[in-house]
């Protein structure tokens, strides 16, 4: 590897995550209003697209993919991306985030392609609070998708709730019970000022440290200490001491960890994203198919890299919401 990904805080990106669509078959209320305007089909990156831009950011160092939506998997031929994206030289870890409701169809033919790890989004196990935050009642298929996916032999198997006041408070145990009981890894998120609908504010998410506190008084829990060096997981890890498993917290906004972060960003429609809340981004689509030459396509990503903010400003008074809400990013 000649080049690597190096921003003005020495941070090194190794971590793509890539879009493949802006779509989903859930409207979350953290996520998405109700009547989303998606893109259109000639903007969004086909897969050959999606190779291509994915090559070059490898020889740029990039080591791991991570595929995301909208809901990735309402777009067809995932399994084929992921079998084409396997066959790059340089790729150490491919895995995919989804809300699940594609699973009981397609986990086998994703696991057939080679995938191995999946993060699947459930943030209540209650079909009424499932129907308020995700204004569908597809609970029982995403439950469905997270079992077919265990039979299929995925491992490890992440569930991510996002931790929103009002909704995740009363049942931090029961999902923690929940992952326990089927070896599933738990991820509580904190709500991120991400949504559409402007429904974020400071008192509207559960803090990290709450919802540790909460679990260690009904499971107690100990630190896993990663090696601080190289260590750019953003979860905090805690295992239970009675050999349970392992949960985790993501605690972007209470703890932000922006000073570790080796993530960078590519939309479905296919813009370079430095960090999740850039007010800028660079399109890497209208160029390639300009036939713009590689060097040159590297040259763009070198340069947004360099650009790269330290960090969110959540927590600041001149914190700026960028235009884009989280389906249309990838999360
Ligand atoms: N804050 C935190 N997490 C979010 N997600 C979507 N919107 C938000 C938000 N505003 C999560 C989804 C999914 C992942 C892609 O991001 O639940 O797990
Ligand atoms: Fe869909 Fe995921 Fe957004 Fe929910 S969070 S609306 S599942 S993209």
């Amino acid at each position: 590897m000649n080049t690597q990904l190096i921003d003005r805080f020495d941070r090194i990106h190794t971590n793509l995550r890539i879009s493949v669509t802006d779509k989903c078959n859930l409207r979350c209320i953290y996520c998405m209003p109700e009547d989303m305007a998606f893109m259109e089909n000639e903007g969004i990156m086909s897969f050959d697209e999606i190779v291509y831009l994915t090559r070059v950011f490898v020889e740029l160092g990039v080591n791991k993919i991570r595929i995301t939506g909208g809901e990735p998997l309402v777009r067809p031929g995932v399994p084929n991306l992921i079998r084409q994206l396997r066959g790059i030289e340089g790729i150490k870890d491919i895995s995919l985030t989804t809300n699940g409701i594609g699973l009981a169809k397609q986990a086998k033919a994703l696991y057939d392609a080679g995938l191995r790890r999946i993060n699947v989004s459930l943030d209540t196990l209650n079909e009424e609070k499932f129907e308020q935050m995700t204004r569908r009642k597809m609970l029982a298929k995403t439950l469905e998708g997270l079992k077919e996916a265990q039979r299929c032999g995925f491992n490890p198997i992440k569930v991510n709730a996002v931790a929103m006041r009002g909704f995740t408070d009363d049942e931090i145990i029961d999902l923690a019970q929940f992952a326990r009981e089927n070896a599933y890894q738990l991820r509580f998120i904190e709500f991120m000022p991400l949504d559409a609908d402007d429904i974020w504010g400071r008192n509207m998410f559960v803090p990290g440290k709450a919802l540790i506190g909460k679990i260690n008084e009904t499971y107690p829990l100990a630190p896993v200490y990663t090696n601080g060096d190289g260590n750019h997981e953003p979860a905090a890890r805690y295992r239970y001491l009675d050999g349970g498993g392992e949960i985790g917290v993501i605690a972007s906004v209470s703890e932000p960890f922006c000073d570790q972060c080796n993530r960078i960003r590519l939309t479905a429609d296919g813009k370079f994203r430095a960090c999740l809340f850039s007010l800028t981004e660079t399109d890497l689509l209208t160029p390639l198919r300009a036939g713009l030459p590689k060097k040159n396509l590297a040259n763009l990503i070198i340069d947004a890299v360099k650009q790269k903010e330290a960090g969110h400003k959540i927590n600041s008074t001149d914190f700026v919401k960028p235009s884009r809400n989280m389906s249309m990013i990838g999360g």
